[in-house]
């Protein structure tokens, strides 16, 4: 306890002090007393004070005043009386007046009048029957007698303010009924504080503080002259609180984009981009997806109605794209036996995945090659804990002679790898791919395997009609998956709730090298 006390004493700022000194003599004080006694603004006092009384050597005891005054209309009523008076007056007279006559008879305007026969009431001055204002015999009592409430009226009025705490029992009653007709009384509130010495505080004055300067920065000459050995310092509390700071910073959906971003472009990938807006052609047709397959339907994909149709490519590239999936053309396949309709092709589409980007690229660039996409798609989907109807894929492809799937599959291991997950692969099947794999991650809180992305060397009936002559490697990876297992939540969901709650608890640079 004392080797605490020592350290709380070396880690007391130099106003703390002042005020705790201040205490010395008597064990209460006000904050004011202290400005007098210590010369320092009342402000330093207090933030001082609020810091002793965060460490318990002090109590800030609080003590608010309310004080009364009379509003204009309270000032009126004081002057003139309130409404229910006038009226008991004219009652006194008359024993009983008719409501209608009431206003007339008392000079009271008819809002008062209504004020008035409500207090009469309220008060038990007088009855109502049949429309007839009958004085009772409080109200007798009471013409020649003021109210608690007329007491305060008359007492604010020559004193100008009293505060609450003064009131006796009876000014308070009537500070009561006052108070609930609104807009009479004014209440000024007068905040006072007390900084009362604790037993900690006794401790530390017993065991004596020094007040002197502390040095707070160092300048260049104190560290040259070598003044800076002879300062008084003053500890650090690097326990101290702290106000919670809430940076911005980026989301973690878009942080993780950015890391697949940058694996991609180390390992010397060229990055693509396509239009999310994409002619049925290039979603669908160039990866030799027939016409009827079930990918396309309307429950799968959305189709736009404005534009409702897209620009095809050149005529070479449509007609042999058309070949390819009528008899095989010059691509060594069969094709898919059927008639290719060119408006179909023509369809637009909200893109269903970003293997159309890789097509595009393909028709532009000659092998060898290496190029990543990310973007959006969009799929008609039943939304479950892994399933959105919108989200992101990263896609590439690896062309050139030497290209196999071999490479393909070392490619997605590395790839995973640097993101920290470890996937297995399993045969799949894609139009537009032979051999064709999926990798997936096992899920233990679901005791079931994950898909993370599909894969797969281009068949000739995609690479012929787009003039490409070597191999390619070709992979379509989601990324919201990934996401949300590198986050650890598990509903895919979270991603897109903007729950900021869990957007502040994450760490800023979580695991991300951007
Ligand atoms: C494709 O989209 C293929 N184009 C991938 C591909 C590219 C294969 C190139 C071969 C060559 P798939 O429909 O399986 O494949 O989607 C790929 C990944 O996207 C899935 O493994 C999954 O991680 C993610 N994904 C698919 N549907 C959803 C969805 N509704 N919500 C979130 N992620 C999804």
């Amino acid at each position: 306890m004392q080797e605490d006390i020592g350290r709380i004493i070396n880690e007391l700022h130099l106003y703390e002090k002042k005020v705790l000194k201040s205490l010395e003599s008597s064990k209460s004080i006000t904050p004011e007393e202290v400005v007098n006694s210590q010369k320092l603004d009342i402000k330093s006092v207090m933030s001082a004070s609020g810091s002793l009384a965060s460490k318990e050597i002090i109590d800030v005891q609080k003590d608010v005043e309310e004080i009364l005054s009379l509003s204009d209309d309270g000032e009126n009523y004081a002057k003139e009386g309130l409404p229910e008076r006038k009226l008991l007056n004219l009652l006194q007279q008359e024993g009983t007046v008719h409501m209608k006559d009431l206003g007339v008879k008392s000079g009271l305007n008819p809002s008062d009048v209504k004020i008035g026969v409500g207090w009469l009431v309220r008060k038990q001055w007088a009855k109502i029957n049949q429309g007839e204002v009958n004085i009772t015999d409080k109200g007798k009592e009471m013409a020649d007698n003021l109210g608690e409430d007329e007491k305060l009226l008359a007492a604010l009025m020559e004193k100008g303010q009293i505060s609450l705490d003064i009131l006796d029992h009876e000014l308070q009653q009537g500070f009561k009924l006052l108070k609930s007709r609104k807009g009479l009384i004014d209440i000024d509130k007068n905040t006072s504080h007390t900084l009362i010495l604790t037993e900690k505080g006794q401790e530390i004055l017993n065991q004596g503080i020094v007040i002197q300067e502390e040095a707070t920065q160092l300048t260049h000459k104190q560290l040259k002259s070598g003044e800076w050995k002879n300062l008084k310092y003053r500890g650090y509390d690097v326990k101290a609180e702290y106000p919670e700071f809430n940076p911005g910073k980026m989301h973690p959906l878009r942080r993780i984009i950015e890391e697949i971003r940058n694996v991609f472009i180390n390992l010397g990938f060229n990055e693509s981009k396509g239009p999310i807006l994409e002619s049925a052609f290039w979603n669908f047709d160039c990866l030799f997806q027939p016409q009827d397959h079930a990918a396309r339907e309307m429950q799968d994909t959305f189709y736009i109605k404005n534009p409702s149709h897209s620009k095809l490519p050149d005529d070479i590239l449509v007609s042999k794209v058309a070949q390819a999936h009528q008899n095989g053309g010059e691509t060594g396949s069969e094709g898919w036996g059927y008639l290719w309709d060119k408006e179909v092709a023509r369809q637009s589409v909200l893109r269903t995945h970003t293997t159309g980007v890789s097509a595009r690229f393909l028709a532009e660039n000659e092998p060898p090659l290496k190029m990543f996409s990310v973007g959006k798609v969009f799929r008609r989907e039943t939304i479950t804990y892994k399933h959105l109807p919108e989200f992101h894929q990263v896609e590439g492809i690896v062309a050139g002679d030497e290209v196999n799937f071999r490479n393909l599959l070392g490619i997605l291991k590395e790839f995973y790898k640097k993101l920290g997950f470890e996937v297995r692969f399993r045969p799949a099947y894609f139009p537009y791919t032979y051999l064709s794999t999926e990798c997936e991650i096992y899920l233990p809180e679901k005791e079931s395997w994950i898909e993370l992305g599909g894969a797969g060397m281009f068949r000739p009936e995609v690479l012929e009609p787009l003039g490409i002559d070597t191999p390619v490697a070709a992979f379509g990876l989601g990324i919201e998956r990934l996401a949300m297992i590198r986050l650890g939540i598990k509903d895919i969901r979270m991603l897109y709730k903007s729950d900021i709650g869990w957007l502040r608890k994450l760490p800023i640079t979580q695991g991300v090298d951007v």
